[in-house]
């Protein structure tokens, strides 16, 4: 069964967290267009009000009044969402606010060394349980740093940039790998200081911020089911219009196109500071290829579906250097490797990733989605393209990224 048509997807859910974030900073009021309608976002929408932000939906577009935060009556609950909890913990450090964030049983299992031991040299407050949520913060003075980060993340990066915000004196964060840069984006966008030079940003204190008028391209992240599913299957010809093309973000695409793929793109321009644009995807043969730590940030959050599309590649893909995606949603890189053994396909599991020898033929099995929306979506159209009897308990948690998945697939696939 082919992918054919267009396809206008839902908002960046890394841009739609740092949107209404940032837009709840300001006491003007930002208009934020193509929101993420999952419930992570919901999260961070919920836990924001819970904090006196002022905040109306459209049908088309969020309005958010900010300026002044509140400390929050009871838990601020972050669901399954890590960006939630991570990012707000450093936004509120930085306005001087008393919480306590509190998430589900994922997210309780979820290490928070790497956002509290910067955030106590910036002199927060900050207690845990054994490093792990609950964590409890409380107003402290707070003093700028000079970080080198241990790991490529911009959840800890945008966490200490916003914690910066209300510190004494000026942030320098240093890089190993630059990991996805909306927040330094966004950060311009609303009159931050802000500067970034090769893998180095420093940003200096700030107490007014100009509102967010927005419009959130399509999450590159959620695209790459869709891509994924044309690319396998012959006869397809998918456009996903307007999609995020940030060079931080399309290491998927990149990746896809070291396998044999050529894709075909319009439009392309730049909106409030990031690149945007159309991409049409056919179906191609594929070959394996490496995948090693240089490349893992751009592509963290796709490796679930890039595995699938490896089985289906003729020889080897090896992907290494991405031990993050152990503490992911879920464990990622067992979820990957129990599931794809599942179901037939070459897969040795390694501490930092693992290796596909393809191509095979995908047969029936038994999905266990760890309740992980990235799993529940790879293994769905993994039933797709095989036509096999893939059945995946707990269907529902695409909510947390894209609750009209199944759906959105029906339409394209015919
Ligand atoms: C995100 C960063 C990534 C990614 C997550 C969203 C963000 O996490 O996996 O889904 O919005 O900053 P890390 O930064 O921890 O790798």
């Amino acid at each position: 069964m082919p992918a054919n048509g267009s396809l206008i997807l839902p908002g960046d859910k890394s841009i739609s967290h740092r949107s209404v974030m940032l837009a709840a900073l300001s006491s003007q009021r930002s208009k934020i267009a193509n929101i993420s309608n999952g419930e992570d976002v919901r999260s961070t929408i919920s836990c924001l009000i819970d904090c006196g932000i002022k905040i109306d939906f459209s049908k088309e577009n969020l309005f958010v009044t900010g300026g002044t935060f509140e400390q929050p009556a009871s838990d601020l609950d972050c669901g399954n969402s890590g960006t939630t909890m991570r990012l707000l913990i450093g936004l509120l450090a930085g306005q001087g606010i008393n919480a306590n964030f509190i998430g589900d049983k994922s997210l309780s299992n979820r290490p928070m060394d790497r956002i509290i031991e910067p955030l106590k040299r910036m002199g927060l407050n900050i207690e845990s349980n054994n490093l792990k949520p609950p964590i409890h913060i409380s107003k402290s003075d707070l003093k700028g740093i000079d970080y080198n980060m241990p790991i490529s993340s911009a959840q800890v990066k945008s966490t200490i940039l916003l914690a910066a915000l209300g510190a004494k004196s000026e942030t320098k964060i240093t890089e190993k790998v630059i990991s996805r840069d909306h927040s330094e984006i966004m950060f311009k966008n609303i009159d931050v200081n802000i500067i970034s030079k090769d893998r180095s940003i420093k940003v200096s204190p700030c107490d007014e911020f100009s509102p967010l008028n927005i419009h959130i391209p399509a999450d590159p992240s959620t695209a790459a089911f869709f891509i994924g599913a044309a690319v396998l299957m012959p006869g397809s010809k998918l456009r996903v219009i307007n999609l995020l093309l940030n060079d931080t973000r399309i290491g998927f695409l990149k990746a896809l196109e070291k396998m044999g793929c050529s894709f075909n793109y319009y439009n392309v321009h730049e909106e409030s500071g990031e690149k945007v644009g159309d991409i049409e995807v056919i179906h191609h043969k594929l070959s394996g290829i490496n995948i090693n730590s240089s490349d893992i940030p751009s592509i963290i959050d796709e490796l679930p579906m890039l595995a699938l599309i490896a089985t289906q590649a003729e020889g080897v893909t090896k992907v290494s250097g991405a031990e993050e995606l152990r503490v992911k949603e879920s464990d990622r890189i067992n979820a990957i490797c129990k599931n794809l053994k599942e179901v037939g396909s070459d897969i040795v599991e390694k501490s930092d990733g693992f290796i596909i020898n393809g191509a095979t033929q995908l047969r029936s099995g038994n999905i266990d989605t760890f309740n992980d929306h990235r799993i529940a979506m790879t293994f769905h159209i993994a039933s797709i393209v095989s036509g096999e009897k893939i059945i995946l308990n707990n269907t529902d948690c695409v909510d947390i990224s894209f609750p009209d998945f199944y759906k959105t697939l029906k339409s394209v696939i015919r």
